[in-house]
């Protein structure tokens, strides 16, 4: 990666980072052929991405430990909108699972003709915004985060990856698409991870025994996925993910936002979501304040 090189470009509106996108990443992901078995998982990023590709594979294997112990995150469930998805497509099992951080409004024309599932996974923001600054103080491929103030500017302006949070969770909230959609948290999967793999698992049409989900529920759980070496991101190099900066399994908690926003910042990020959900007819599982 040159030091002079743009770290980020930005794509119909959105900021994306250069070491993972390019315009034919996207451009594929424009043209892809979504098939009718395919599984989404969407997440506005920092809300669990990684946990959907720990928890996809063995979810649609029946607790099958293989994917999780030899492939890693990126290859097992590939970013839609990445540039792996091109090099691993053909190796996909059926049916393929994938994720993706792309609003509602940027999904290609197959995705609204097909029958593929989708699984949405929403984050708190205030989390989401603690833990995309330390994501950016050790993904050295991203720009440096600046002191927490900035950040958090940074962060409501949509001057980060992927754009506003509010814009992603409206769009995938106004999303029509009936049967096809399951919602989830971060933070009800944080509460109660087996009962959550059984919502997950009853929606993609499995039915996995009490045995296998809790089999399940142990590989993901985030002390097992910590020491994963195909999921902790220790197979990439220093120089694009400093984990002695900040591990990315960092903390796995519902909450840190008490220990990083002082009183000022939490009134000064409340108002700024609340206004931009001001008209929604959508509710939030979570309280802003
Ligand atoms: P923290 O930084 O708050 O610890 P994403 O994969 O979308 O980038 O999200 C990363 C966040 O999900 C990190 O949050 C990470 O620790 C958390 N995470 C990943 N796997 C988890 C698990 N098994 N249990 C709880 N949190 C998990």
């Amino acid at each position: 990666m040159s030091p002079e090189r743009e770290k980020c470009f930005w794509y119909r509106g959105l900021p994306v980072p250069a070491e993972t996108h390019s315009l034919d990443s996207l451009r594929f992901a424009e043209d892809f052929s979504f098939r009718d078995e395919d599984v989404l998982a969407v997440t506005y990023p920092k809300s669990g991405t990684i946990w959907m590709q720990e928890i996809l594979p063995l979810v649609l294997n029946g607790g099958d430990l293989t994917p999780v112990q030899t492939i890693p995150n990126w290859d097992r469930v590939p970013w839609l909108e990445e540039k792996r998805l091109a090099l691993v497509l053909d190796q996909l099992t059926s049916p393929r699972a994938l994720v993706t951080h792309f609003p509602f409004d940027l999904m290609p024309p197959s995705f609204h003709t097909s029958k593929a599932k989708v699984i949405y996974v929403m984050r708190n923001p205030k989390d989401v915004l603690v833990s995309s600054y330390f994501f950016h103080q050790m993904a050295t491929f991203l720009d440096d985060p600046g002191t927490f103030d900035e950040f958090m500017d940074k962060f409501l302006e949509g001057r980060v990856l992927f754009g506003k949070w509010t814009d992603h969770v409206k769009s995938w909230m106004k999303a029509e698409l009936g049967d096809r959609i399951l919602y989830m948290t971060y933070e009800d999967m944080v509460e109660d991870l087996p009962g959550s793999l059984r919502t997950i698992s009853h929606f993609l049409g499995k039915n996995l025994s009490d045995q296998v989900i809790d089999k399940i529920a142990e590989t993901c759980s985030f002390k097992t996925m910590k020491d994963n070496k195909m999921s902790n991101f220790s197979l990439v190099p220093k120089m694009y993910m400093d984990s002695d900066k900040s591990p990315f399994l960092r903390k796995g908690i519902v909450g840190d936002w008490k220990n990083h926003l002082n009183p000022d910042q939490l009134a000064r990020f409340c108002s700024v979501i609340r206004k931009e959900l001001e008209g929604q007819s959508m509710s939030l599982p979570w309280s802003l304040d």
